[in-house]
């Protein structure tokens, strides 16, 4: 990630003035939802970017926009019913080409071949009454000039690739036939035939079992080395980012209110909400009693989301910095040092007090 901001100020959304300088650059992206009920504002105003051969983990609560910021950047949310109802705005660059301002065609004849996603869920990408290798097939023809049989030699590749034992018979196998990890491993098959650039993960191995996690996460970053893509891996689960992960961004509210270096995040966090997602980390070590207690209360309503700092209502610190202000003024991004950024009204004194003296010792 870069540290620098479109003023060149280390103040505010950094990102850098010249778009190709990431694979991936993310920039004041907006995305609205108009509902009955009011605009649920389900991303806004994150940015970042990430380079190639790069893992960026973001993580945060349920409701807290990580999907919406996927489905944005694969541009996804215009397809169907769905993309009626859709504000977007900002701009989202993937190899020097800007998404949000571009054609519905243009958008998805980057995706397959320059993008793409693994979902949780895998019959979200696979239909269910079509053989496995005939999906492959079709997302490489999409891109690729080639005959059916040269595109099922490369699914039957993709699939032993991935680890499917006996791929030239399970090439004809149908979704409902594969085991829930067999068939995580036919959509990341899917997802790769084209070796795309960026790789977008969302929660991929959150409905499998642990060693089956262990085992789709170690292709996934067997298979990044193997093509040097960029991979943006949204996960609960912090053991995972710390394993996996060059650069953590926390989303909160639709918003990023920490990012930085893996090893920061888990060694300088700055962010009061940082602080509770690593204090409701399972350790295998330690008595839940001396554990610190998870973040307390609900997620922000994104309809109405709360005034100034949006964390506020939840934070333990909140009546530390003077006057009202973490009530009325949202914080920016500020850089702690290099490519480590929080938003937070907090002094760099008391983060640093609070952190070492109250929240390190409990983790
Ligand atoms: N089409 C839509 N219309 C209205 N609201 C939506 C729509 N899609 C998503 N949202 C809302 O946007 C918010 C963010 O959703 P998102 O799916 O990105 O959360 P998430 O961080 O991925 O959560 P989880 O960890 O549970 O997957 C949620 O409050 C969700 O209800
Ligand atoms: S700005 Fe205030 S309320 Fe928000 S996280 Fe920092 S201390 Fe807590
Ligand atoms: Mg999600």
């Amino acid at each position: 990630m870069t540290e620098l901001s479109k003023t060149g100020a280390a103040v505010g959304e950094p990102t850098p003035s010249n778009p190709s300088d990431a694979f991936l650059e993310v920039r004041d992206l907006k995305v609205h939802f108009p509902t009955d009920d009011g605009i649920v504002k389900s991303v806004d105003g994150l940015s970042f970017s990430l380079e190639k051969g790069k893992t960026l983990s973001i993580v945060g609560e349920s409701g807290s926009g990580k999907s919406v910021t996927s489905l944005a950047i694969m541009g996804l949310h215009r397809l169907g019913a769905r993309g009626k109802n859709v504000r977007m705005s900002g701009e989202i660059w993937l190899g020097g080409k800007e998404l949000v301002g571009a054609s519905p065609d243009e958008v998805r004849r980057l995706r397959g071949r320059e993008m793409a996603m693994i979902f949780q869920d895998p019959l979200s990408a696979m239909h269910p009454y079509y053989k496995i290798g005939d999906q492959i097939v079709e997302a490489y023809r999409v891109h690729h000039n080639v005959s059916k049989k040269v595109a099922r030699t490369r699914a039957i590749e993709m699939l032993d690739r991935v680890g499917i034992p006996e791929p030239a018979k399970r090439v004809d196998g149908y979704p409902h036939e594969f085991s829930g990890g067999m068939r995580q491993r036919a959509m990341i098959a899917m997802a790769l035939v084209n070796n795309p650039e960026l790789l977008i993960a969302d929660e991929p191995t959150t409905a499998l079992d642990v060693t089956v996690q262990a085992q789709i996460l170690d292709l996934i970053r067997d298979l990044q080395k193997e093509f040097g893509s960029a991979v943006v891996l949204i996960t609960h689960d912090l053991g995972v980012v710390a394993e996996i992960a060059d650069d953590v961004l926390v989303m909160y509210g639709g918003r990023c209110v920490e990012r930085g270096p893996v090893d920061e995040i888990f060694e300088k966090p700055q962010h009061p909400y940082t602080w509770g997602l690593l204090g409701s980390m399972p350790r295998i070590d330690r008595e839940t009693s001396d554990r610190l207690i998870p973040v307390k209360g609900q997620p922000p309503s994104l309809i109405n989301v709360p005034s100034g700092c949006a964390f506020h209502p939840r934070c333990p610190y909140a009546d530390l910095p003077k006057g009202n202000v973490t009530r009325t003024v949202r914080p920016e991004l500020q850089q702690v040092d290099g490519g480590h950024w929080s938003a937070c009204h907090l002094s760099p004194e008391d983060r640093t007090r609070i952190w070492t003296e109250e929240i390190a010792p409990k983790l």
